[in-house]
């Protein structure tokens, strides 16, 4: 696949060049477009020789008409070569022209005779991002259904600190793969995902937990959004790095896993529950540490709130899927939780299966529907997984819609 990248004036063009590399190891064959202002910061030489390609820095460049008017238009060439047209740094500059339609240089030019993907990747001082006139480009370029990853918070080259910062090369190119190796078949749905276990307080420095890792609901709401989704994650205590483009919001406990979710179902299509929920959580936990004695201890454990079943007793329209972690009796479980909880789907897995579930980057899943089918998927990484979780959650949907 084709990538024509752009790279605007800022002080991040020197990370494009490390950005060609990357989207070169996954595949893509990547054109560079740099702007004049970018051309002050590295040289075309830097791209040409990574790249192996012709860098284009110029509309007209040092040719004579006859030469212009002999070959043929090359921004429309390009345009018509690259399946994505990912730019980065995207300067406040270039969002402008973007959204206003100029078309004053090669990268402009481009970017207005281009119709496939495009993919903005914006880095300047926090108080150009924060700008008015930044914000209505950037909510414009959004609305025309252009992606947008960053930019993140952190130290500027400026000296200051907050939002502005390029996305690190390596997680553009992740990112780009994304979304070019899918259809945006779920563009215009929002999912609430949960994630990762819950903690649940003992006393002010300990807690009840369980081996959840997160590894599955991150791995679905990366897959969610990659293929044009919004996704908001509910996510546990784990140590794995947010998605790009997901909304985190971030619990400790089964109660406040519980206040995020509803507070968000308005705006969810489709719900996938897939955090381990603590199922019992400390009736009155002190505050004060409790003292190590020779004396026996009790904990009064209460059960906690039932996510799954409050959501499905009031869910609507939307799909909601849960999932069942079993030692024994997976499908008939599953089954039995579907039908109690009002759920439409649950994926069901064995949790003593040798190397898969907690904490393994491998799954092996059966997928049980309210349409009476049951769909067992074969031993694959998590990512793969989710991929099929939502391609089954998509026919199940049509599937009950037409039911009705
Ligand atoms: C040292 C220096 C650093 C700059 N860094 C940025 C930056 O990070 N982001 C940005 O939007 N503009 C930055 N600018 C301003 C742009 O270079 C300027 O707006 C330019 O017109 C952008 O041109 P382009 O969008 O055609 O690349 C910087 C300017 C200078 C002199």
């Amino acid at each position: 696949m084709n990538v024509a990248l752009g790279v605007g004036g800022g002080i991040a063009a020197y990370k494009a060049a490390e950005l060609a590399r990357a989207l070169m190891r996954h595949g893509f064959t990547v054109s560079t477009v740099m702007t004049k202002s970018a051309c002050e910061f590295v040289t075309p030489l830097t791209f040409a020789a990574l790249t192996g390609r012709k860098v284009i820095t110029d509309l007209f460049g040092n040719r004579s008409a006859d030469e212009i008017l002999s070959s043929s238009v090359e921004h429309i060439e390009v345009a018509q070569q690259n399946e994505i047209l990912l730019v980065a740094p995207a300067t406040a500059d270039l969002l402008a022209k973007f959204a206003h339609g100029l078309a004053d240089d090669f990268l402009s030019t481009l970017y207005l005779a281009f119709r496939g993907q495009v993919i903005l990747a914006p880095a300047m001082n926090t108080n150009m991002w924060e700008h008015p006139a930044t914000a209505a480009n950037v909510a414009t370029l959004k609305a025309r259904g252009h992606r947008f990853i960053g930019p993140d918070a952190g130290d500027l080259a400026c000296g200051t600190v907050g939002a502005g910062r390029l996305v690190e090369p390596e997680l553009i190119a992740d990112a780009v793969a994304a979304c070019a190796g899918r259809k945006m078949d779920l563009d215009g749905e929002t999912f609430v995902i949960t994630a990762g276990p819950t903690q649940e307080p003992i006393d002010p420095v300990r807690y009840i937990t369980n081996r959840s890792s997160g590894k599955m609901g991150y791995a679905i709401a990366e897959a969610a959004v990659a293929r044009g989704a919004r996704v908001i994650l509910v996510s546990g205590p784990v140590q794995i790095a947010a998605p790009l483009g997901v909304e985190v919001v971030r619990v400790r406990t089964a109660a406040e896993m519980r206040d995020a979710v509803m507070a968000n179902l308005e705006a969810a299509t489709i719900v996938v529950k897939s955090a381990a929920v603590a199922d019992y959580h400390i009736a009155n936990v002190p505050d004060k540490k409790i003292k190590k004695t020779a004396a026996r201890v009790t904990l009064d454990l209460d059960p906690t709130v039932d996510i799954l079943a409050e959501v499905g007793a009031k869910k609507g329209d939307r799909l909601l899927i849960g999932f069942a972690a079993e030692t024994n009796d997976m499908v008939a479980e599953a089954r039995r939780k579907m039908q109690v909880k009002k759920a439409d789907m649950i994926v069901g897995n064995f949790v003593n299966a040798a190397g898969t579930g907690f904490g393994s980057d491998l799954n092996e899943v059966t997928l049980v529907m309210s349409t009476g089918e049951t769909v067992p998927v074969e031993r694959a990484t998590k990512k793969d997984i989710a991929h099929k979780i939502l391609d089954h959650a998509l026919r199940l949907r049509l599937a009950l819609h037409s039911a009705r």
